[in-house]
């Protein structure tokens, strides 16, 4: 029998999942999160296997370069930006994520936050309850059916938003960096050229340096006075200075946000905005869902410790 002192130490690297979390404790011997010049830190790192975390934790070269025994990276979220996984490679640390299970929801919340956005739902339910009915009708709204959708981002996510698009009748467009032969949406070589072709443009690329402000000043001008933008990737792909001004200025429609650049902090100036539609960070955010995520991350590290290698690496360590 595996006596405590045997099992393998997992470290957390920000707050994890009440679903996540007690798999590992009643597997491994977990530590919560430690600040790198805590004396226990220094106590424990030498003995800990492997860092869990969650789609926004941040596991830096430093962290990694200060666990000498580190073999794998769990983390509970499909996004794994905040991991540096170049630092991770080259010590053979293995870096694993929860891609698909989450595919569902997010695709779900990008819709919800197009017809939100464009028939002002929000803003609709706060009509009624201030009584504002009982002067008279809104004023009218933007129709989504049979409107011109941009998808920057054709991969898992992107591709169960441009499925249910169709059901709305919506034509469907793409950028990305590697045209997609086999899909029968239309691509266009570039973020502007996408978003001059589109009514409602919708970023699902992944975070991180490769898609930094991905949509800048320069795509939303070509988005249009009538054109829509939806977030549900990462903060850092949109310039939110630049969102901000195109919001005020009135040269985009509005906007549906799940993701910012300093969560949980949004601008005051994006808070005031009535034509954005904000939402926390909610993409994967149902029950299920992140029962299954933690599932599967639980699982990554399972396979792992068993000796076997762990379901769901990131690309770049398959
Ligand atoms: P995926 O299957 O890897 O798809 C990513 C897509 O982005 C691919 O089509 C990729 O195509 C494209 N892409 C990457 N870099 C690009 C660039 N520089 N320019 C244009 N396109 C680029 O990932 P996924 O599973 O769909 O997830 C996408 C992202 O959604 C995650 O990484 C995460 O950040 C975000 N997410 C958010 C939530 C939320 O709660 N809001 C939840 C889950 C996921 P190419 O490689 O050909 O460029
Ligand atoms: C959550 C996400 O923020 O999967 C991702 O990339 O952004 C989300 O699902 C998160 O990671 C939940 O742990």
């Amino acid at each position: 029998m595996t006596s405590a002192a045997d099992k393998p130490v997992v470290l957390a690297a920000a707050k994890l999942s009440p679903l996540y979390q007690p798999q590992i404790e009643a597997a491994f011997a977990f530590h919560g999160p430690l600040d790198l010049d805590d004396p226990a830190f220094a106590a424990l790192a030498p003995r800990v296997r492997a860092v869990a975390g969650s789609g926004d934790s941040r596991v830096s070269a430093e962290l990694i370069a200060a666990l000498p025994a580190l073999e794998l990276i769990s983390i509970m979220g499909v996004g794994y930006d905040g991991v540096d996984v170049a630092a991770a490679k080259a010590r053979g640390v293995v870096v694993t994520h929860t891609p698909g299970v989450l595919n569902d929801d997010v695709a779900d919340l990008a819709l919800g936050l197009m017809l939100s956005a464009a028939r002002q739902l929000p803003a609709a339910d706060r009509y009624v309850r201030g009584g504002l009915w009982l002067q008279g009708n809104m004023p009218l709204a933007r129709k989504m059916s049979g409107a011109r959708l941009g998808l920057l981002g054709m991969g898992r996510i992107g591709q169960a938003i441009a499925r249910r698009a169709a059901a709305f009748d919506m034509s469907i467009a793409y950028h990305t960096r590697n045209p997609r032969p086999e899909l029968s949406y239309t691509y266009h070589a570039s973020a502007v050229a996408l978003a001059a072709a589109s009514d409602f443009l919708v970023v699902i690329t992944p975070g991180g340096a490769g898609t930094r402000h991905l949509v800048n000043a320069e795509v939303l001008k070509a988005l249009g006075p009538k054109g829509f933008l939806v977030n549900v990737a990462r903060g850092s792909v949109v310039d939110e200075a630049a969102l901000i001004a195109a919001l005020e200025a009135g040269t985009i429609a509005g906007a549906g946000l799940d993701v910012f650049e300093d969560e949980p902090r949004v601008p005051q100036r994006l808070l005031d905005l009535h034509k954005v539609v904000l939402t926390p960070h909610i993409g994967s955010a149902t029950a299920a869902t992140r029962q299954a995520m933690a599932d599967l991350a639980f699982a990554n590290l399972a396979e792992h410790f068993a000796g076997r290698r762990p379901k769901t690496p990131v690309p770049e360590c398959s």
